[in-house]
């Protein structure tokens, strides 16, 4: 973006200067910290628990606070909270949609944040360019610090960059957590969270609402895939890790905020259904899903997203959706785990809450949120919670707490030092592929569940066919959240960067020895030594890739479909080696006994093709990924995670230097509805 002579010359001054020459007033510095201010509690004083609240807040055991605010920091803060008017600080903590508002509504609402939903890009191009992104964020930035407010705030503009940039067109796109979680190495996490800030940094964005720490019990569930592990301690670990990748030291440069998500219990759902109900008692919901929020603060998460599912321990005691409870939000999040940064709401998630409408929620305000993701009716919503705090519902104490953490996230994040256009990877292209760092990822998390008979490692010069629409598709080894929200409505020309699975097979064995035959009908015994057969599923997120009971797992994908083509192949005197893409474990018997060798890929991202140097085993490699989920043995498991019917158990993974035979499986029906 051309900035011209002045304004360049004034982007080199730290911003408050720069905002104190904007209003025409000499710059002051910030005057010796005053006392700073009391922590302003959501709670207004006096307020006390109800003893079953208290209960719930004394299941969650106390998070010591792993940094203290900082004196000057919070005197600034407050000096700016108390010279706004209630329009603006109501302004503050709210979050519209790009799609929704122009720059000169946010100057004019005093918006404070902004996001792009899945799906949304710059002037609504799928192929937007680099600097499309840069000059939209800079648009906005600028913006807000036009507005007439005694002192400017800059804006935060959040995106989901949930395993990279998966917005942008040409950004490296590693796997899934679920694939993370079957590497299950911290060490790679972090490195995919500093290359990802680099990413979203480079696009003039500074939050990524990342990473989700959901301890995902049931495997119908839609965003199954999101999560790393049903185990509450890899979780904790492989979240805490990615924040401290996303945010390094969050000084401004090659960081952004992390959001970890989504508070609480979003993978516990009583059958995996997305937003639905989580029946853990407090004691699992502290021990289980908690845990992923305990190290992700201690790695300094500077905001927590809620969650849209509802909380009845025991499926018994309904205590309403998440947005709503303040013993969770307030009492847990922020006074027993000592948070201080900012809590956002989910997508209109507002308008679940009971008596609430998705631009006017007092009651969770009162619950302790303070940004609130209005995408659309961001101005009803101000004009409603203005009147809210006019008409008592809302206090003002509870507003000043909210702004006075939005702010603080603002100042941790740099953003009031330094303009986003002057980030020193803002608009520049090479931070956004990294696909070294991908491949490694890929690699790492695959898991190989059957090699009976030694099919693998399928030696250069093999003859191979490769069959399955999925080997040569970006959409399915990249999944939902993938350019669009649901991964879908894009093929390969919307993927400049990266290599589908069929692409690395011509890498490693040459071109002329690869024959690529979607539908398998190239069949011919004596002219291959082995078929690469890629399954997949329709890419998918949220609700929409929920397998909802009765239907059986086995569906998720596409079954019958992907049982046909395995049987065009199948015993036919050629070994056949299966690669599945899927957001989840799922039921695959028969699929697995009709295959020489399985090979679980998950969603790999843009570097699918690495696979073909682990089916080659080139350089020595051999398979590190371990099943972060059971895998179930019927395509009917009964709610939770299918331990009991486990086929393979989480932990399993074989590997080329300890082979290991696992024999005929034992196949079940696929009804059509589960009994
Ligand atoms: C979605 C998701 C959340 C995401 C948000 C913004 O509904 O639940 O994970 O960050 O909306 O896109």
């Amino acid at each position: 973006m051309a900035l011209s002579l002045r304004a360049s010359a004034l982007l080199s001054l730290p911003l408050i200067t720069l905002l104190a020459a904007c209003a025409g007033t000499p710059p002051t510095v910030a005057s010796a910290p005053a006392e700073a201010p009391a922590e302003v509690r959501a709670d207004a004083p006096g307020e006390r628990w109800t003893p079953r609240e208290a209960e719930i807040i004394a299941a969650f055991p106390e998070r010591k606070a792993t940094h203290s605010l900082d004196p000057a920091m919070e005197a600034r803060i407050a000096q700016i909270v108390a010279g706004m008017t209630l329009e603006q600080k109501v302004g503050q903590m709210t979050q519209a949609e790009i799609r929704s508002i122009t720059p000169d509504q946010v100057r004019q609402y005093y918006i404070g944040s902004i996001l792009n939903g899945g799906g949304a890009w710059p002037g609504m191009k799928k192929h937007a360019s680099l600097a499309d992104w840069t000059n939209l964020a800079d648009a906005y930035a600028r913006a807000a610090l036009a507005t007439d407010m005694a002192v400017k705030v800059p804006l935060i503009w959040g995106t989901d960059a949930v395993h990279g940039h998966n917005n942008v067109v040409g950004a490296t796109m590693f796997p899934h957590n679920i694939g993370l979680g079957a590497a299950n190495d911290a060490d790679l996490v972090e490195r995919i969270g500093r290359t990802t800030a680099k990413q979203v940094r480079a696009t003039g964005i500074s939050w990524a609402f990342a990473p989700a720490v959901s301890v995902v019990e049931d495997q119908r569930w839609g965003r199954a895939y999101e999560g790393y592990s049903s185990d509450p301690a890899v979780v904790a670990k492989l979240g805490g890790a990615l924040v401290r990748g996303l945010q390094g030291q969050l000084t401004g440069d090659g960081d952004v905020a992390a959001s970890v998500k989504h508070f609480i219990g979003d993978g516990g759902t009583w059958q995996g259904v997305d937003q639905g109900e989580n029946r853990s008692s407090p004691a699992k919901l502290a021990a289980v899903h908690a845990a992923g929020y305990y190290a992700a603060l201690d790695a300094g998460s500077a905001t927590v997203m809620i969650s849209y599912n509802s909380w009845a321990p025991g499926g018994t005691e309904p205590l309403g959706k998440l947005h709503g409870n303040r013993a969770l939000i307030t009492g847990v999040l922020k006074q027993k785990l000592n948070f201080d940064g900012l809590v956002v709401s989910d997508w209109n998630a507002i308008e679940q809450v009971t008596g609430c409408e998705r631009d006017h929620c007092p009651q969770a305000i009162n619950a302790g949120i303070d940004l609130f993701m209005v995408p659309d009716n961001w101005k009803t919503f101000i004009e409603r919670t203005v009147a809210d705090v006019r008409e008592g519902r809302v206090a003002m104490a509870r507003i000043d707490d909210a702004v006075t953490r939005i702010l603080r996230v603002k100042f941790r994040t740099g953003l009031f030092d330094k303009p986003v256009s002057a980030g020193r990877y803002t608009g520049d292209a090479t931070a956004l592929v990294d696909r070294p760092l991908a491949q490694e990822a890929v690699r790492k998390s695959a898991v190989l569940l059957k090699n009976d008979a030694a099919a693998l490692p399928l030696a250069p010069g093999k003859r191979l066919l490769v069959v399955g629409q999925s080997a040569n598709s970006f959409p399915d080894q990249a999944g939902g959240w993938s350019i669009t929200w649901q991964g879908d409505e894009t093929d390969n020309r919307d993927y400049p960067v990266g290599e589908t699975l069929l692409d690395g097979l011509r890498r490693v064995y040459g071109a002329e020895n690869v024959t690529f035959s979607a539908d398998g009908s190239a069949f011919a015994r004596d002219k291959f030594d082995a078929v690469v057969l890629v399954l997949g599923e329709t890419p998918h997120a949220e609700m929409k890739g929920d397998v909802r009971w009765p239907t059986p797992l086995a569906h998720a994908l596409q079954y019958p479909q992907q049982a046909a083509l395995l049987g065009k192949v199948s015993g036919r005197g050629v070994p056949v080696v299966s690669v599945l893409y899927s957001g989840r474990t799922v039921y695959a018997s028969d699929l697995i006994n009709r295959s020489d060798a399985f090979v679980a890929a998950f969603l790999p991202g843009t570097e699918a093709g690495a696979l073909a140097d682990l089916l080659a085993a080139r350089g020595d490699l051999d398979f590190k990924g371990r099943l972060p989920f059971a895998w179930p043995k019927t395509a009917c498991p009964t709610t939770g995670e299918p331990a009991g019917e486990a086929l393979f158990a989480p932990g399993f993974g074989l590997t080329y230097r300890a082979p290991r035979a696992i024999g005929k499986l034992v196949e079940t029906a696929i009804p059509a509805a589960c009994p």
